[in-house]
């Protein structure tokens, strides 16, 4: 391991995005996997498609064993300067709290609000059919 890491921008660490250059981004940590790639159990394919983008989600959603991880560290080459990383080149999965909803917000709201009155309608129309239905039977007395 370098004594003195260096700190690579995501411009520069892009350019490696090729079969016979190949690094990738996990976990804030770059590393220049070029020499493993023929090596890789789970394909060089993978690899490659995993440059150019923050590929710590796909490391991690594989389940790498501790010596997947041994065998990284061989190939670690500096930093990942986070705050180069493009909004838009990222994880497969947006993240979960989208703050622009605002029509699926406002359906729900009214999905809450018949939930609510629902039952209340039910309830009115059964004691309106009651009342009615009581008043029926009085009524015959009268003709
Ligand atoms: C330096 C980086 C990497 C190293 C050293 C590495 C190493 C390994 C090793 C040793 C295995 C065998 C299973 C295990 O021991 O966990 C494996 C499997 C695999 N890796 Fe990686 N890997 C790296 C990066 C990646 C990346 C970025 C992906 C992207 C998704 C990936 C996808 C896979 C897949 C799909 C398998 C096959 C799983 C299977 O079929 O059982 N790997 N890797």
């Amino acid at each position: 391991m370098a004594s003195n890491p260096k700190t690579l921008t995501f411009e520069e660490v892009s350019k490696h995005n090729h079969k016979k250059d190949c690094w990738i981004i996990v976990n804030r940590k770059v590393y220049d996997i070029t020499p493993f790639l023929d090596d890789h159990p789970g394909g060089d394919e993978v690899l490659v498609t995993s440059t150019a983008k923050d590929a710590t989600i796909d490391f991690e959603d594989v389940g790498h064993s501790d010596s997947a991880i041994e065998i990284m560290e061989k190939y670690y080459i500096g930093n990942f300067d986070t705050s180069t990383l493009p909004a838009n080149v990222n994880h497969r999965q947006p993240p979960p709290t989208q703050a622009h909803g605002g029509g699926n917000q406002s359906s729900e709201f009214v999905v809450k609000i018949l939930q609510f009155l629902l039952p209340l309608v039910i309830l009115g129309l059964a004691f309106a059919l009651r009342s009615y239905g009581k008043e029926k039977q009085a009524a015959p007395h009268e003709s």
